[in-house]
């Protein structure tokens, strides 16, 4: 045998090997799961698939009931929601220890966006299009909550989201499917790392299936109605793509779906998610959905709404009871097989397996790892480096920004400046015992940039709601005696999240007022304007010289605003989401079609589908932001120009470093499908690279186009890619289009 060949048999014969072992650990996996089942009584059975929420926070609406503990002696209950802490979820282990069978507890919690170490709201992370700083911050979310007890975090949320009127745009990443299925499948790694079983790792849970970001009129929980097309194109994408990336679990969503309620809908979960994509974990229902569909209408009472949710495909009920108080009845009267209880209960013992739960229910109840690994330093500077790479610079005029470290006077001002929790947004988790002196305000955080030469006033000038102008008088005495003013302004950091939409999404209250306070001093104006959503803010926007969309950044909100105000950290975000100029343009977003007579300007109002009293433009488009530099695009190559379908074309442009400071460039690539059996959108963002370059540096950089990305679903709901002529743009953002090229698809 040729001697160089050893090396390549030696490595198949480990791949042969690994797979072996793993198929081996699986195959024992799935032999105890039986043995387990086998032993089990069907209320036993039906007690895994009854998850509780634990007494001390709720985040829905709570049902008391003082029997937890007996239930989860007598093998009722399978899981607690919002138990955190290593004591907490021990003492509730040790309940279910005394169990007929002992059988594991799991611990789920919503780690949305980090433990105790709190990171920017998902939907400000996703303006960094970094993927492996989110990736990062999952896993150190992950490190920090399993240290704490849980096993399973209610986390990705990857709802495509295009109306900033629903608060829960703050949880997922925006209104791009490509963008948004990057990030679905990242942040699924980071949760979860190497493998579920691994101390550090926690149980993603893909949320919510599906469709829940499209409510009618932004109203939370509000009826989705859509075309399978559209659902199949543009919302499900994410979800597959957290699939892919071997997500353990899923929770259905609370809306109905053309008509049919998401936790009672058989072709979410059965039919797309368990069957066509070979799903084999488990899908929780969201918190009481499962009774809701009697709401609905769906179901007439619980009885029913178990027959519905269970045949359709919801593994585990959170919080609505209806699996414990119907499914033995159900059983009984021969509506269900006990096949289907089966199913359900083994992916749930499936996971309790993999994680090692049954070897050692207390693996994650080790209270000397809790102390060392919660903000520990290295925590606490990924999330400094997180909330900076979040911060979209809107508007820089005259280079006001950054400031200079040797500003002699600087007025701090606004009704956020000095708070503490609001920088952690909404679906913080509130930790057991840990106080709120950990996170950074925006306060602190200008106290730790400037040095002694500065001096730092300060102002709260007025509340965030409110009509109150009381204390303008000395916000406008303090900016006076200032070099430079910096106005924080926003929502609450409740105004946005679950249950928090809002029909007008200006800056609330009288802070834009304020705002033309300070400017009328003549001094020169930052402002920062923190929420968990687009809000409309046209005066300040076309009035200040200087803007920075800081969402909530959490815990060292305050540093990483510093780092940007005074140029230690280059802003690169860019927009995941369309910021409208008025709530009366929403849904609006970038990859629209063009209609049949296509508004293009704001001057030609003649029968086209523009608005007679709005702009039919966004105030910042989708992939907008701006840096302390510019760069330049130049130089587009394209190695082909007739694309066969198994072939792919490369594309190659330069982008240079044109300013005074190193920066990094979110580079865009959008397709359009000139013409398709079905419209197709202006343009799709179907590639990106943010690249770091210093100062006068030019780099070139690559992309392919295949088949894949001229994809779409026809009418017959199949992938397909339709030859014909295609436009590429490489851009700074959606309407930035920097360079362009056309190219044709051929049979
Ligand atoms: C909430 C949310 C869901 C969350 C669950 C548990 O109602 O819709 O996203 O994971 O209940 O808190």
């Amino acid at each position: 045998m040729c001697r160089k060949k050893q090396p390549a048999v030696l490595l198949l014969l480990l791949l042969v090997i690994a797979f072996a072992n793993v198929t081996a650990q699986q195959k024992s996996i799935a032999q105890k799961v039986d043995s387990v089942l086998k032993l089990m009584t069907l209320e036993e059975k039906i007690g895994q698939m009854n998850q509780y929420n634990d007494d001390h926070t709720a985040t829905g609406p709570v049902t008391l009931d003082n029997k937890k503990q007996e239930q989860i002696k007598n093998g009722q209950v399978g899981s607690l929601l919002n138990t955190v802490g290593t004591e907490r979820t021990r003492s509730w282990q040790q309940i279910a220890m005394q169990s007929r069978l002992k059988i594991p507890l799991l611990f789920g919690q919503d780690v949305i966006h980090g433990y105790k170490t709190t990171f920017p709201i998902p939907l400000a992370e996703a303006c960094s299009w970094d993927l492996n700083a989110i990736q990062l911050t999952a896993r150190v979310a992950a490190t920090e909550a399993s240290a704490s007890g849980i096993h399973w975090t209610f986390a990705p949320m990857v709802d495509i989201a295009r109306d900033p009127r629903w608060g829960r745009v703050m949880e997922g990443a925006g209104e791009d499917t490509y963008l948004g299925s990057k990030i679905a499948y990242a942040r699924v790694k980071g949760f979860q790392g190497n493998k579920l079983g691994d101390i550090n790792a926690v149980m993603a849970c893909v949320k919510h299936f599906a469709a829940y970001g499209a409510a009618i009129g932004g109203r939370d929980y509000n009826s989705v109605d859509m075309s399978d097309r559209m659902l199949w194109e543009t919302y499900l994408p994410p979800f597959k793509a957290a699939l892919d990336a071997g997500a353990a679990t899923f929770m259905n969503s609370f809306n109905d779906l053309n008509g049919v309620p998401a936790t009672g809908n058989k072709y979410l979960q059965r039919d797309i998610l368990k069957d066509k994509w070979n799903f084999k974990g488990f899908v929780v229902s969201d918190w009481g959905s499962i009774g809701e569909m009697i709401n609905h209408g769906n179901a007439k009472n619980e009885y029913e709404a178990a027959l519905s949710a269970v045949t359709a495909g919801s593994d585990m009920d959170m919080e609505s009871r209806c699996y414990k108080n119907s499914l033995a009845q159900l059983v009984k009267d021969k509506k269900i097989p006990v096949a289907l209880i089966d199913d359900a209960v083994k992916r749930i013992l499936q996971k309790k397996f993999e994680l090692g739960l049954f070897n050692d229910p207390y693996k994650f109840c080790n209270t000397a790892r809790e102390q060392v690994a919660l903000n520990n330093p290295e925590h606490v500077k990924v999330a400094r480096e997180a909330a900076t790479k979040s911060i979209v610079l809107l508007k820089n005029q005259n280079n006001l920004l950054p400031l200079s470290k040797n500003t002699k006077t600087i007025a701090f001002i606004g009704p956020l400046v000095k708070a503490v929790k609001q920088n952690k947004g909404f679906w913080d988790v509130e930790v057991p015992g840990v106080d709120s002196n950990f996170i950074v305000s925006q306060w602190e955080g200008l106290q730790n940039k400037v040095g002694t030469s500065t001096t730092l006033l300060y102002a709260k000038g007025c509340d965030i709601e409110g009509n109150n102008k009381d204390d303008f008088a000395e916000a406008v005495e303090v900016a006076k005696q200032a070099d430079v003013v910096i106005l924080s302004i926003g929502e609450r950091r409740d105004m946005s999240g679950e249950a928090k939409s809002r029909s007008n999404i200006n800056i609330p209250g009288v802070q834009e007022d304020l705002l033309k306070e300070l400017l009328a001093t003549g001094k020169p104006v930052v402002v920062l304007i923190n929420a968990g959503r687009p809000l409309v803010f046209n005066y300040t926007a076309d009035n200040a010289p200087a803007i920075l969309y800081t969402w909530w950044l959490g815990s060292e909100a305050g540093n990483a605003i510093a780092d940007v105000l005074f140029g230690d950290y280059n802003p690169s975000a860019k927009l995941a989401i369309t910021f409208p100029r008025s709530v009366g343009q929403i849904p609006i977003y970038y990859s629209h079609f063009n209609t049949g007579r296509p508004a293009t300007n704001d001057e030609n109002r003649n029968y086209n589908s523009s608005y007679n009293d709005e702009s039919i433009f966004p105030k910042y488009e989708f992939g907008y932001g701006v840096s302390y530099t510019s760069f330049q695009y130049s130089n587009l190559q394209m190695s082909k120009k007739k694309l066969k379908a198994n072939e792919q074309i490369e594309v190659a442009v330069t982008i240079t470093n044109t300013g005074k400071y190193d920066g990094e460039e979110i580079v865009q690539l959008y397709l359009r499908d000139k013409v398709g059996s079905i419209v197709r959108p202006m343009k799709e963002l179907k590639d990106f690279q943010k690249i770091n370059l210093k100062a006068g540096e030019s780099r070139t950089i690559k992309f392919i186009i295949n088949k894949e990305k001229l994809s779409f679903f026809n009418q017959q709901l199949q992938w397909v890619a339709e030859p014909g002529d295609f436009e590429l743009m490489i851009g700074a953002s959606s309407k930035d289009i920097r360079l362009k090229d056309f190219f044709e698809l051929i049979n």
